[in-house]
Order: structure tokens, then C-alpha cells, then sequence
């Protein structure tokens, strides 16, 4: 590029190639050759589930924070958007773009893990680790990450941080905001925020972490973190239980917590649906029958291997069933059967698909206020469109339900979503809101909830969040359009 003469598209190809090299970028119908490179690059364009396909001016895969660093700086230079992207794995839309000028920045050879201190417990890991590489990783040290969630095999660490992932072990450990230290992020003007502290205190102003936490890559793209580690649960004991309703299965909750207090690390609500589905669509089989309304897998566990708790889990097992809150139960024996129970609460996720599609929620409410949310929900819901299959599940012990409605059998998924789609998140969303409740839990809001954000989130919170952006982001490059509404 001549001094005066302005910045082209070639000038952006050139550099961008330059700095993670041929071998690291895919450009949309770069050449001849542009059906294969499109094909290549499908795969970072469309969601996992293909809900939606976006486009793209360029696919870059930095391998250092320095690359990413240069990589913002350019696009910033030429006025590109930046889409900061891990495993894809997202429910939201948060790392796909209709923008065909912009680059998607996937971290995925940004896959190391810098350092397991394990004499602070600790470990700082970059942002293309996928989730169950790095719990690997520590329990070979001795320790544990207790981030759990059914995409573990293909997430990575980075989008964890961007969307503050939550997962089945939150009501023990919180979510993946509360298990982070430190941060390591490019700014939108291609500098570098290293805040990869090992602290469990640092009161020096402003918690910049905790703003890029769950941004969602608005406000810059997170590198690398801190995280704490924990004992491992090597003393652990699963039940799986059935009830008679959710304010039985809320009873059993804290039942569970008076007992076993902070050894209570999941506690899951599954409907019989789910269970009916898993065994019409799979090779597995619920350990208690498939005829009851309601079941809970819940885990108990403790580092202290001295003390076994299976004799305590059938001790409150006992007193569940004398007090009638329980209709059938059953425990892990071994490692088999706790393998099950968990490949069971995976599997009703997967196959939901096969009876048509669902309309997915996120919901959070006060654990209290879940009972009347799914009978009211279910209600109004069957109002709006009488043969609709109501498919509610997830993480009961922190209030988080995945409020899931499919496909009615009689109808195509295109009938389903473009006559109830609309009127049915309204619905769900508005009874969230008016029982004090988040329409977005643990999966983020990407550019499918931005609506939400408008219509539900404090004004001036709102007000706020768009002046931080501003000052992180002053041109709007940093995964624009997703998170924030336009005023
Ligand atoms: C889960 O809890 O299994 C997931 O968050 C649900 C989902 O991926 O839709
Ligand atoms: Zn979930």
C-alpha cells in the first residue's frame, strides 16, 4: 500500500496472511479453487445445529495472544468486525455473523496449558482448550475443574469465559465466573490487558475480568485465564430418584442440602418425557422404570476418601421414601453405573432433535417459584398451541431450568417455529420476568435474545452497558450486533 493511497481489501488479505501465515486462513471465495474454500470454512460459519448459517470475509486461527494482538490491530485499521470464536458450541448465534466483511477470529490453535500450580491450585490455560482436555490435564495433577457441561468434549476455555458457562456443578462451585482469577484479553485497539493473577483477593478498582466475563466477546477477546482448582471429588455417590412433582423434587433438594451441605455438587430434574424419548431414540434405559412424572439425578462428593458417603446417601435415601417425597430410587454401586446416570442427563439433551424441533430456553427464577413457572408455563404455552409437548429440564439445585417446548407431532418444524416461535418465548420470557427471573442463565444472549435485552433488561443498565462498550469498543468492530440492542 502506496502512503497516500487508501487500505484495500488485498492490503487486509496480505497482512492478515502475513501474520499467522497461508496455512492459518480461510477466505471466502478467495479463487478458482472458492467451492472448496467455502466448504472449509462452513464449518466456523454455521452454528452446530445449523439453525443458522452466517458468512464471512475471512476465517483466521491466531496460535499466540501476540497474533491475535496484530490480527485486531489490523482488522481495527481497516474497520473489519471481528467475530472471536472457540468450539462453536454456543445456543445463542454469539459467534456467527451476516456481516460478509467480517473476519471470524477462531482460537482454536490456542490450545495450551501455560501452567498447573498446584501449590496455589491453580491453572492458567488459553482460550482454544477444549473444556475436557484441561480437566484431563489437572486431575493428572491431582486436582479438579469443576466445570462440567454435556459440550465439554468439543467447548473451549474460551467460550466458557465469553458466555460465563454455567453447567451441572454451579450449586457447588458456581459458574465460570466464579472460578476464575485471572485474565489475559486483546482490546479492541490490539493491545493486550494481562490480568492473569493467581489472587484470591485483589481489590485494586474496577474488576475488568468480570466485565469481559460473559461479554461475549463485545468488548475484546479473551486470550488466556486463571483459574482455581479444587480437591479432587474422589469420594463421590450418585442417586437417581423418581418423584410425584417439581415441589417434591424442591423438597428432596433441600433435604439434600441440610444433609450433605457443600458436598451437594448436581442436582438435576428430568421429565418423564425426556426419559420416554432417551429410551425410544437410544440404547439406554432408566435404572428405575420410565412410568414415573419426574426424576432427579443428583451427586454427591467429598476429597476425603476416609469416610465413604454410600452408606449416608442410603440413610437419606430412606428418610426421602418414609417421608413420601420419593416413589422409586436407586444409587451408584460403581463407576458404571455413575457413568450412566450422567450419560442419561446427556443423552435427553441430544435426543430431543429426533421428535422435531424444540424451542429452546435458559431460564432462571428463584428455585422457590419453579413450581408455579412450569405449571403456568405449561398452561399458557398449551393455550397458545394445545399440542405442544412441553420437554423442561436441568439444573433444579441452581434455579436454572432448560424450559424446552417441541415441535407438536402433527406439524413441521417450519409450521411449528414461524406460527408459535414468537408468541411462545414472549410468553415463557414474560412469566420469567414477572417472577423476578433471567430470560439468559448460563447460555448467553449472542444475537438471538438481543430482543430480550430490550425488552426485559433494566433501562439503565442498558444505559450503562452501551457506555462501556463504547469505551471498549469505540467503533463497534468487537462482535457487533450481538449482546446489546440498537437504541
Ligand atoms: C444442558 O444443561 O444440558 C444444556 O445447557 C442444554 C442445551 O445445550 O440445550
Ligand atoms: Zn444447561
Amino acid at each position: 500500500m502506496s502512503k497516500d493511497s487508501k487500505p484495500t481489501i488485498e492490503d487486509l488479505k496480505k497482512t492478515l496472511t502475513l501474520i499467522v501465515g497461508q496455512e492459518n486462513i480461510l477466505f471466502a471465495n478467495d479463487n478458482a479453487d472458492a467451492d472448496t474454500d467455502n466448504s472449509k470454512m462452513q464449518p466456523y460459519l454455521e452454528e452446530s445445529r445449523q439453525r443458522k448459517v452466517g458468512v464471512a470475509f475471512a476465517v483466521i486461527f491466531p496460535s499466540t495472544t501476540d497474533e491475535v494482538a496484530k490480527v485486531v490491530g489490523t482488522c481495527r485499521f481497516h474497520k473489519v468486525p471481528m467475530i472471536a470464536q472457540g468450539g462453536n458450541t454456543g445456543r445463542c448465534f454469539g459467534c456467527q455473523t451476516d456481516n460478509p466483511n467480517a473476519v471470524i477470529v477462531n482460537l482454536k490453535n490456542m490450545n495450551h496449558i501455560r501452567e498447573i500450580d498446584v501449590e496455589n491450585q491453580t491453572v492458567t490455560v488459553e482460550a482454544g482448550c477444549i473444556l475436557q482436555d484441561l480437566q484431563t490435564a489437572v486431575a493428572e495433577k491431582g486436582l479438579f475443574f469443576p466445570l462440567s457441561l454435556g459440550a465439554e468434549g468439543s467447548c473451549q476455555i474460551g467460550g466458557n469465559l465469553a458466555t460465563n458457562a454455567g453447567g451441572i456443578n454451579v450449586l457447588r462451585y458456581g459458574n465460570t465466573r466464579d472460578l476464575t482469577l485471572g485474565i489475559e484479553a486483546v482490546m479492541s485497539n490490539g493491545t493486550v490487558l494481562n490480568e492473569l493473577f493467581e489472587l484470591r483477593k485483589n481489590n485494586t478498582g474496577y474488576d475488568l475480568k468480570n466485565l469481559l466475563i460473559g461479554s461475549e466477546g463485545t468488548l475484546g477477546i479473551i486470550t488466556a485465564a486463571t483459574f482455581k482448582l479444587f480437591p479432587p471429588e474422589s469420594n463421590s455417590e450418585h442417586g437417581f430418584i423418581a418423584v410425584n412433582s417439581v415441589t417434591d423434587a424442591i423438597n428432596c433438594l433441600q433435604q439434600a442440602q441440610k444433609r450433605f451441605a457443600g458436598k451437594l455438587s448436581s442436582f438435576e430434574l428430568i421429565p418423564n418425557i425426556a426419559i420416554e424419548c432417551m429410551e425410544k431414540h437410544s440404547q439406554l434405559k432408566c435404572p428405575i422404570g420410565n412410568q414415573h412424572p419426574w426424576y432427579i439425578w443428583y451427586k454427591i462428593a467429598d476429597a476425603n476418601i476416609d469416610k465413604p458417603l454410600f452408606d449416608e446417601n442410603i440413610t437419606f435415601l430412606d428418610e426421602l421414601m418414609n417421608d413420601g417425597l420419593v416413589i422409586d430410587a436407586t444409587v451408584s454401586q460403581n463407576e458404571a453405573m455413575k457413568q450412566h446416570f450422567w450419560q442419561i442427563r446427556e443423552t435427553i439433551v441430544d435426543v430431543q432433535k429426533y421428535e422435531g424441533i424444540s424451542l429452546k430456553f435458559d431460564i432462571s427464577v428463584p428455585i422457590s417459584a419453579i413450581p408455579i413457572l412450569i405449571e403456568k408455563g405449561i398452561a399458557a404455552a398449551k393455550v397458545i398451541c394445545p399440542d405442544i409437548r412441553p420437554y423442561p429440564f436441568g439444573h433444579l439445585g441452581d434455579g436454572n431450568l432448560h424450559y424446552n417446548f417441541t415441535c407438536p407431532k402433527t406439524m413441521t418444524d417450519e409450521e411449528y417455529l414461524s406460527q408459535y416461535q414468537d408468541k411462545l418465548y414472549e410468553t415463557i420470557h414474560d412469566m420469567v420476568d414477572g417472577l423476578d427471573g433471567s430470560f439468559s442463565a448460563e447460555h448467553g444472549i449472542g444475537s438471538q435474545k438481543v430482543a430480550d435485552m430490550k425488552r426485559y433488561k433494566d433501562p439503565v443498565a442498558l444505559d450503562l452497558m452501551r457506555k462501556i462498550k463504547h469505551s471498549f469498543d469505540p467503533f463497534n468492530l468487537m462482535n457487533p450486533d450481538k449482546v446489546l440492542p440498537k437504541k
